[in-house]
């Protein structure tokens, strides 16, 4: 499974991604604004500590506008992928970005007819938000179990299930378990993803005891 770190903050980046686990990032408008910084900047700059994949989103609402736009992304970089929302609009973009061979992330899909339609657009990733249907109490991992189970029934379909809107490593584990190609993952729930009390509680036993022993390997 590719992990992807959905932030803007460039600090939360690099940190991240010297860990070496970090295949991709994932940025929208609300995370731009709260980085505080220029859009094309703080994409360009993320774009250069990660070489994987790094998803830049359109703020046009119509076909044209989110063209311009997603030409003027996809030139920053090679790796920059095209974020469109998933309105008719959207998909239309993503149908003459994939044509283009750019790279395309439709974001904002709540539903298993959203993602048939971006497959269709050729999206090359799909972004279901699982944490936001949650939140409504609807069932945001049936709805990654419901794609991967249409998407593996037409092998034809080459888009990738990007699963966003992640909250907790459980949502990361369990999407796995379906077969979801990429979570893109909060900082703070990558790092809880590390952690666990008997890995804290085995490694000071470990060196309490290898200190008795009055011992170096250098
Ligand atoms: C995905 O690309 C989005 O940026 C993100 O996962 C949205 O997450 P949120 O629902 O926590 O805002």
């Amino acid at each position: 499974m590719e992990f992807f770190i959905d932030t803007a903050d460039i600090d939360e980046i690099r940190e991240l991604a010297a860990t070496g686990l970090v295949d991709g990032v994932t940025t929208n408008p609300s995370l731009i604004a709260k980085s505080g910084r220029q859009f094309i900047e703080v994409i360009k700059e993320i774009a250069d500590v990660v070489p994987g994949p790094v998803s830049a989103e359109v703020t046009s609402l119509e076909y044209d506008g989110m063209i311009s736009e997603g030409r003027k992304l996809a030139a920053i970089a090679d790796n920059i992928v095209i974020k469109l929302p998933l309105t008719p609009d959207g998909l239309k973009a993503c149908k003459t970005f994939s044509d283009e061979g750019i790279d395309t992330n439709v974001t904002l899909c709540f539903s298993s007819a959203q993602a048939l339609l971006a497959a269709k657009a050729g999206a090359t990733y799909i972004s279901p938000f699982i944490g936001r249907l949650d939140d409504l109490a609807q069932d945001g991992l049936m709805l990654i179990s419901d794609i991967v189970e249409i998407y593996s029934a037409y092998p034809d379909i080459s888009t990738k299930v990007l699963v966003a809107s992640t909250r907790s490593p459980l949502h990361v584990v369990e999407a796995a378990k379906m077969g979801a190609d990429t979570a893109t993952i909060p900082p703070a729930v990558l790092r809880a993803m590390f952690k666990h009390p008997l890995t804290d509680k085995g490694l000071e036993s470990f060196m309490a005891d290898w200190k008795k022993t009055g011992q170096s390997i250098l």
